[in-house]
């Protein structure tokens, strides 16, 4: 009696043991941000040398962020295991060179590195170092926010502006779910001159698996009521 009732502890004590390192542990996450640039407005005010030249004129990663609901800016840099250049293939490293090149230094492999060891490592248990670049070039090629926008005459243009709603109206027809935009503040911006802002990324949301699509909740990004350029 007395066996079982202290194996029963034993048990329970192991029990309450797992939950503690599971609630403190890494990996706390509900859903994805699969996050891409618009290399041009990434280069404006970077103190990178992308800002001398003119930078490649189509969407490209910036990364897939594993997040939390409440707090879109977690997890990060959580334990796992450390970005392995040898876990990329020759052909999955030519496609990411593509998808997911480092517009502003070119340091392609750097810029991998560093986006695996602060938010890929915090959904390790989803995707594994290669299904989450394999998982990102795929998403890339499925929804090219490029083509999306050109097909509802966003382009980039000097001065013509959009509401947020414009833009995410577009990528909604297509993508059938809601995306977030992230703006730059207009670098040139006059007093008493209309405000705006640049469109810089797009985020498309992903559950827990990052299987399918899910709408993102307007949490953070562009701003309120200020038109956007899109140059
Ligand atoms: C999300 O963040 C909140 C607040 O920091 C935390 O209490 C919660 O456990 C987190 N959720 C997950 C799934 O990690
Ligand atoms: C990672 O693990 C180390 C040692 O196991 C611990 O000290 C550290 O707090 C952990 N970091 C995170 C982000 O959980
Ligand atoms: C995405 O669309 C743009 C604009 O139509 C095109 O130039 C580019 O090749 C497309 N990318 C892929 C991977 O299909
Ligand atoms: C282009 O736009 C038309 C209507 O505006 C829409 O029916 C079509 O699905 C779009 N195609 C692409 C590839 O964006
Ligand atoms: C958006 O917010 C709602 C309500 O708080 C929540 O149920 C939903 O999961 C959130 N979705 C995302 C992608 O953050």
């Amino acid at each position: 009696m007395l066996k079982l009732s202290s194996l029963a502890f034993v048990v329970l004590a192991f029990a309450f043991f797992l939950c503690f390192i599971m609630s403190t542990g890494d990996g706390s996450y509900n859903y994805f941000q699969f996050v891409q640039q618009w290399p041009p407005a990434t280069c404006i005010r970077s103190t990178k040398p992308c800002s001398k030249q003119r930078s490649l004129p189509i969407f490209t990663i910036h990364g897939l962020w594993p997040s939390n609901y409440s707090n879109p800016k977690t997890p990060s840099n959580c334990n796992g295991s450390q970005f392995d250049a040898i876990k990329l293939s020759p052909r999955l490293r030519s496609k990411l060179k593509r998808s997911w090149p480092d517009v502003e230094s070119g340091n392609d492999e750097g810029f991998w590195e560093g986006e695996w060891n602060k938010h890929g490592k915090c959904s390790e248990q989803t995707l594994n170092q290669m299904q989450y670049f394999e998982r990102s070039h795929e998403m890339w090629i499925f929804h090219n926010i490029t083509k999306i926008l050109k097909n509802a005459s966003i382009v980039p243009h000097p001065t013509k502006t959009w509401k947020y709603t414009d833009i995410v109206s577009a990528i909604k027809a297509l993508t059938r779910t809601t995306p977030l935009l992230r703006c730059k503040r207009n670098p040139a911006q006059v007093k008493g001159q209309p405000q705006f802002q640049l469109l810089h990324e797009v985020v498309l949301c992903l559950e827990y698996k990052a299987l399918k699509q899910i709408d993102c909740n307007r949490t953070a990004g562009c701003r309120n009521n200020v038109d956007i350029k899109f140059q």
